[in-house]
């Protein structure tokens, strides 16, 4: 008899379903992809066109039913078979904490000093949401939240979309456990979390203040669809019920275990023995916790033998045979008290916040960025709310957003000032940009000190001793009016400053000195024009050599510069046009500050054009326009985009147009490219030849 065509495709699902869950382990579990995307996009479609052909064919477990199912009213309860615990919390940060626990766990088995140590299994504390996943014969069956440990909720059809998470265990289906019960954290990794923020703000939906508030929010969905455009990641960290297997006798054994079934389990997993074991753990992570690339509140330590953990047994809800070690929170709630403006070195005004002082992420914050006017109005908080300060690493505090208490009453939202309030000057904003600036320029004492602060910086003029508080009682006691007057304090007038000594005065009058000497690249720099930052400055070095040729460029000049578009070029222009700003330069070299022109360029005025401009126009027959730019411009020539009495030479290929009729017009000499290559060679310069339009320069 003939095989039924449904035969066929049963065996054809079958085996597209075990490719694909192979290679979704590949992807979401061991993060080593095997097949590029389509390859596997084109597996994908070819099992879910075999279903749509053969409905009966759909199994629950197929990879493509991970998003299905109808929105819900509500999530039904699930009784935990096994109550879902939690762990003790030890507060104690340091390594002490650690030690209080082997401490603790050695006393309640009664072990004394000549005793082996204690083998733990130390893992991450995971910032997320504890789910319970029961597989029944291999497959997923239900996914419950933790609830009050006894009674939680069924949110299986927002698990089923979790990638990571295997709808079918990886086992053959004679070896898989009639009851599995896997325990672990869902969560959202920190990129996956920044990429849904965008997301939200481009769409103009809610932006989630943390990862761990979003995944929670996402497992919490009613409809799973919203669920599923959530990217969350799981990591599994225990077990639950089990039945028709052994688990191993040790945690680490079983983490181990749980990841053959084709779990994810995170890698940054060890087992280590006694006190000092723990502490390096706990110090090591510390170090990486930054880097990683998800949120973690702590690490935890499991005593490993499964024999002790019964020994030890439970105390109400807790094992004490684990504890979550925390480290210093990095988001902490605390009152805002008020917004303060403040005004940066370009004029930008930031709304900060006054905090009720709170110790998040090692230090104690007063103060914390609203970053701008509209991201304040986004996070909705107003003076009196409850607010979560976030610290993590080296980044500035910031406020991520309000807690949801209601208010006492009316709080009026917070303004930004029509006038700069540091020196009361308008306050601009450019259309289309979300910053609001003060217009005082270096009229504005906050500027002057922001620009002192970048002129002393060390990759500007590199003065060591001109810290913040230096900057202050000089800009405030008036001192120090525009950046020469560094050049004019005395070691006296400065020992006189509160908490200067006779010889950090000294020290800062030879630095201020021997710092003279500097590069024009650092010099440029250090004026701290709008958008020129340091490679911006060496571009500027290199390509004009002399301050003078930068500071009298045009717009059109100083596009040429790579890296120079029309915005930096204007910046640059508005800077040097204010006569303030040359007389401030003027004064600097005064005071003796110089650099050797060029800063390791070829002098361009040593170079065989310069002083040379050329327009370009029409195509040349070998030559492009970029590779006869470059060549001018390499032989120290300023390529122009359009014809003057100034210009010196104009190269004309095929279909010359406007450029070539005002060349002749003016009487510039016309250059083909024969000739120019020829001057490029050390020609005499092009002249106009008599009565002809193109012009030889032999
Ligand atoms: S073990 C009996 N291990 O922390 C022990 N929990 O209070 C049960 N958590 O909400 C928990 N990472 O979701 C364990 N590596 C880890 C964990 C972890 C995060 C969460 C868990 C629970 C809380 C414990």
């Amino acid at each position: 008899m003939d095989p039924k065509p449904e035969d066929a495709a049963a065996r054809r699902a079958g085996a597209l379903r075990e490719l694909i869950r192979y290679h979704d382990r590949r992807y979401y579990v061991l993060d080593d992809p095997e097949i590029p995307d389509a390859e596997y996009d084109r597996l994908f479609q070819e099992l879910q066109a075999i279903e749509a052909a053969h409905p009966a064919l759909r199994t629950p477990d197929s990879p493509t039913q991970r998003v299905g199912g109808t929105v819900l009213d509500s999530f039904a309860p699930v009784r935990h078979r096994v109550p879902m615990l939690s762990i003790r919390t030890e507060t104690d940060t340091t390594a002490d904490g650690a030690r209080a626990f082997d401490a603790r766990v050695r006393r309640e088995l009664g072990l004394g000093v000549g005793d082996p140590a204690i083998g733990y299994a130390c893992e991450l504390k995971f910032d997320g949401l504890a789910i319970n996943l029961r597989y029944e014969a291999g497959v997923l069956v239900q996914a419950a939240t933790r609830g009050d440990g006894e009674t939680g909720e069924d949110v299986t059809a927002n698990i089923r979309t979790i990638r990571p998470i295997p709808l079918r265990l990886q086992a053959d289906d004679a070896d898989a456990p009639a009851v599995l019960e896997v325990r672990g954290e869902v969560y959202l990794r920190r990129d996956d979390f920044e990429r849904l923020n965008e997301r939200q703000r481009e769409a103009g939906g809610k932006t989630f203040v943390n990862p761990r508030n979003a995944a929670a929010g996402a497992v919490r969905q009613l409809d799973p669809a919203v669920a599923a455009e959530r990217p969350l990641s799981f990591f599994a960290y225990g077990l639950g019920e089990v039945a028709g297997w052994e688990p191993p006798p040790t945690h680490a054994a079983t983490l181990d275990a749980i990841e053959a079934f084709g779990l994810p389990v995170c890698a940054d997993r060890r087992v280590v023995r006694g006190a000092e074991g723990l502490v390096a753990f706990h110090a090591e992570i510390e170090a990486r916790r930054d880097a990683l690339a998800f949120d973690i509140d702590g690490v935890v330590y499991k005593v490993d033998d499964r024999a002790l953990q019964q020994r030890l047994g439970f105390l109400t809800r807790e094992p004490r045979w684990a504890v979550a070690h925390k480290y210093p929170a990095q988001e902490r709630t605390t009152r805002l008290l008020g917004i303060d403006v403040q005004v940066g070195r370009t004029g930008k005004l930031t709304p900060v916040a006054r905090l009720e002082p709170v110790f998040v992420g090692g230090t104690t914050v007063g103060n914390a960025t609203l970053h701008n006017l509209f991201e304040l109005r986004r996070k909705r908080v107003r003076v009196g709310d409850m607010v979560i300060v976030r610290r993590a690493g080296d980044v500035i505090p910031e406020v991520v957003g309000r807690i949801g208490e209601p208010r006492a009453g009316y709080v009026p939202n917070f303004r930004m000032p029509r006038a700069c309030p540091v020196c009361g000057s308008a306050v601009r904003r450019d259309r289309g940009s979300v910053e609001h600036r003060c217009t005082g320029g270096l009229f504005c004492a906050a500027q002057r000190k922001q620009a002192l602060l970048h002129f002393a910086s060390r990759r500007a003029m590199d003065i060591e001793g001109l810290g913040d508080k230096l900057v202050d009682q000089l800009v405030d006691g008036g001192l120090i009016r525009a950046l020469p007057d560094l050049y004019r304090l005395d070691a006296a007038e400065l020992a006189a400053l509160d908490r200067m000594a006779d010889k950090s005065a000294a020290n800062l009058v030879a630095a201020l000195g021997h710092r003279k000497r500097t590069t024009l690249a650092r010099f440029l720099y250090a004026l701290g024009i709008r958008h020129v930052g340091e490679a911006t400055a060496k571009s500027l070095a290199r390509h004009f050599g002399a301050l003078d040729r930068v500071m009298d460029a045009s717009v059109e000049d100083l596009q040429a510069v790579p890296d120079v578009g029309p915005v930096v070029a204007a910046s640059i222009r508005v800077f040097f046009e204010q006569p303030h700003n040359r007389e401030v330069v003027d004064a600097l070299r005064a005071a003796g500050i110089a650099w050797d022109e060029h800063d390791g360029a070829p002098p361009a005025a040593a170079l065989p054009l310069a002083g040379c401009t050329v327009v370009l126009t029409g195509t040349l027959p070998a030559l492009t326009r970029d590779e006869a730019k470059a060549m001018l411009e390499a032989a120290g020539a300023k390529v122009a985009g359009s014809v003057s009495k100034k210009t010196t030479a104009v190269v004309a290929g095929e279909e010359a147009g406007s450029k070539l009729d005002k060349a002749r017009a003016l009487g510039v000499p016309v250059l083909d490219e024969a000739a120019l290559r020829a001057w490029l060679a050390g020609s005499p310069p092009p002249a106009v030849a008599a009565g002809s339009g193109t012009a030889d320069a032999a």
